[in-house]
């Protein structure tokens, strides 16, 4: 385990088959005590940690999630304070360059990410206009990525960081409008030109609801609403997606694929998919009239796979830091744009039935990010289908930063080992008949 601010201890003794191996351990600024266990390999062994819950494979310094307080913390600072007070890309550029910028360097990197000559070129917007309606807006988003790999020029003459910095500022300037276009093609309606002397999420809005059909403009307190949402989910270190935006980028493959990739990854019910399976649930709850408690029941069956959306989390014990702000902003926004929506009351119900059901306590089972995110999406006026693109405007903040930093140090390639339990060596059988 290599850097600096770290504090060595004792090592930790492993005694397997009468060898005792010593291990280095080391304790990090913040989290778990580490044991060093690449040597192992040496001595013919191997460590099995499924879904790697308690393997560390990167040594990182953009954000760190306290899962026992229910903190989350971008470059040292509580999520909670950086959510309302800053910009999101003031707080892209805090987690891409370590520190939060003043005026001038905010300006700077601001007119960076929205300068005119990084318009998305029209080959891809072309693209979008070959997309069918039924197609869902994370594909878009994941195609029209790996098409920058096509249309981009990153200057070839910088080394590999300035340019992978280029390339993430010219992800930040894409995904808002990548998105605008996938909520185009959702609606049926030709896309919008983005106005790149708007603000970055006052754009974004009238990207998405200057179409043909929509019936109003989101006001200021849904734009800022909307940029605290965007910083709440822009990094949370190795999580499903940032892994394999990691794994894909120590292959040595480019910027673009790797955040394509990650983007397939976030997708998923269990992960940033699950934004729109909350919306799904809910709406079945009031559509089938059952009791609340048979949703509970059904979730807490083992022979059922149906799990309860927007709860439970692999690092956090407690109430989600990120989903303390978004409920306020739910209950905020939700009684000013839609208090007829149902859905928020079943929401309330539903969380309060299970933070008091054993099953969910005993587990430490609790409300995430995504059980009240998806209500706001909806309340602004998205459909279920964008909640999931809105989650990867935040997060390409963390992943530009967590590219960068793989590339400003020395890497190895990702490449998990397993426990092997199929057939031991044998022979081919012969074929019948052959002599
Ligand atoms: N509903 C019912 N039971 C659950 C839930 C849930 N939402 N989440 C976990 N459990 C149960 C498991 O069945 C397991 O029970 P057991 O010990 O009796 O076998 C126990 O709690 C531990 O769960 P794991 O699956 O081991 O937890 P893991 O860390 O692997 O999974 C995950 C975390 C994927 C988030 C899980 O809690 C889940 O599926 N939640 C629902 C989907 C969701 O909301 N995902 C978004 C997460 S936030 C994000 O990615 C942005």
């Amino acid at each position: 385990m290599p850097s600096s601010a770290e504090e060595a201890l004792g090592p930790a003794n492993l005694t397997v088959g009468g060898e005792t191996i010593e291990l280095p351990v080391q304790q990090p600024t913040l989290g778990r005590k580490t044991i060093d266990v690449s040597s192992l390999g040496q001595h013919g062994l191997a460590v099995f940690d499924p879904g790697y819950a308690d393997t560390a494979a990167y040594t990182s310094a953009i954000t760190f999630v306290d899962g026992e307080a229910g903190r989350l913390y971008f470059r040292g600072y509580p999520v909670e304070q950086l959510a309302t007070s800053h910009s999101f890309l003031e707080v892209a550029y805090l987690l891409i360059y370590g520190e939060l910028p003043g005026a001038e360097a905010a300006d700077n990197f601001v007119a960076k990410v929205r300068d005119p000559k990084l318009a998305i070129h029209v080959g891809i917007e072309r693209m979008f206009d070959t997309f069918p309606q039924s197609m869902h807006p994370m594909a878009m988003m994941s195609i029209a990525t790996e098409a920058l790999t096509a249309y981009a020029d990153e200057d070839a003459g910088l080394d590999a960081r300035a340019r992978v910095e280029q390339a993430g500022i010219r992800l930040l300037s894409s995904m808002p409008v990548f998105a605008g276009y996938a909520h185009a093609v959702l609606r049926g309606v030709a896309h919008g030109k983005s106005n790149r002397s708007l603000d970055y999420v006052e754009d974004f809005l009238q990207l998405c609801f200057s179409l043909p059909g929509s019936d109003h403009l989101p006001d200021n307190a849904t734009a800022r609403a909307l940029n605290t949402l965007l910083i709440l989910h822009a990094d949370h270190e190795l999580n499903c997606s940032t892994a394999t935006l990691r794994m894909v980028a120590s292959s040595g493959a480019s910027f673009y694929a790797g955040v394509s990739a990650a983007i397939n990854a976030l997708w998923g019910p269990l992960h940033g998919g699950a934004n729109q399976e909350v919306i799904r649930m809910l709406q079945e709850i009031k559509d089938s009239g059952k009791p609340l408690s048979a949703i509970i029941d059904k979730a807490k069956d083992k022979n059922d796979p149906f799990r309860l959306m927007g709860f439970g989390h692999r690092v956090y014990k407690t109430t989600d830091a990120r989903a303390r702000v978004i409920r306020q902003i739910a209950l905020d926004l939700v009684e000013k744009l839609a208090p007829e929506d149902p859905l928020l009351e079943i929401a309330m119900k539903l969380e309060e039935v299970a933070l008091a059901d054993d099953y969910f306590i005993s587990r430490r089972l609790y409300p995430n990010v995504d059980f009240y995110s998806g209500i706001i999406y909806r309340a602004i006026g998205f459909p279920d289908a964008m909640f999931t693109p809105l989650f990867v405007l935040g997060r390409s903040a963390g992943w530009v930063a967590h590219w960068l930093e793989m590339a400003s140090g020395p890497g190895r390639i990702g490449r998990p080992t397993q426990f092997y339990n199929g057939s031991a060596e044998r022979n081919v059988p012969a074929r019948p008949g052959a002599s």
